[in-house]
């Protein structure tokens, strides 16, 4: 699908989203600092965001090389690696910080991707994800009406592929049910502190978790 959506993707997300998305990159990169790995790196967006914060090479990993090519081309990043999230290419103890923007929604094991993110940061490292949710109330229902009724009628006319858009609406609402057990998962695989912070009245979450020093 992400292979498909290459030379669209950005641009949707900015018409779709009003130009938030950028906002909600620019506010997650705060927390970056050191040597960066950005997983589900996609087309570079976050990758750009990063390199403008940090003086360090970002590194990004992607499964879909479309995507990594556009990150190259587009975005000027020469560090990108076709990998799998769920099973990084990379020794213990590699990296300050790890990020992942719009990609855990997407992760058909993401406990698995936690415990390999836990695997390459140094101790003292972070792992800062960033994904989209529904806003709090009174918000909340009008925007699951968009999602759900506007988003993939949108979506699927300017580019003809309505199944992306309807998949991106359904894994928004499925990751709203699910927040509540990230802290739990990350915990879970070793992470000794998560802080957890909406941006946008709740359009958007980030995830900061600790590995202890
Ligand atoms: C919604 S895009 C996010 C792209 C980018 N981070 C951004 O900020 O726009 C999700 C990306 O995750 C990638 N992806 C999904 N599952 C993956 C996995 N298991 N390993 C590596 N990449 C994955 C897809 O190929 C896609 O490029």
């Amino acid at each position: 699908m992400f292979d498909r959506l290459v030379t669209v993707y950005e641009r949707m997300n900015h018409i779709l989203s009003l130009q938030i998305d950028r906002y909600w990159r620019f506010r997650a990169s705060r927390w970056v600092r050191g040597r960066v790995l950005d997983l589900c790196s996609g087309s570079g967006e976050m990758g750009a965001a990063l390199r403008r914060v940090s003086p360090h090479q970002v590194i990004g990993v992607d499964f879909s090389r479309p995507m990594l090519e556009r990150a190259r081309s587009f975005h000027r990043l020469s560090w990108v690696v076709q990998a799998d999230a769920e099973a990084l290419p990379f020794p213990d103890h590699t990296f300050d910080t790890v990020t992942c923007a719009f990609g855990l929604r997407n992760l058909k094991d993401p406990l698995r991707c936690f415990q390999e993110v836990f695997r390459v940061l140094l101790p003292g490292g972070q792992f800062v994800i960033l994904e989209m949710a529904l806003p709090h109330i009174p918000f909340r229902w009008g925007y699951a009406v968009y999602l759900t009724q506007v988003l993939p009628k949108v979506g699927g006319f300017v580019t003809s592929d309505y199944s992306a858009y309807r998949y991106l609406a359904q894994s928004i609402l499925r990751f709203d049910l699910k927040k509540g057990v990230v802290r739990e998962e990350l915990h879970c695989v070793g992470f000794h502190s998560v802080e957890v912070v909406p941006l946008v009245g709740g359009t958007a979450w980030v995830f900061i978790a600790k590995k202890e020093k």
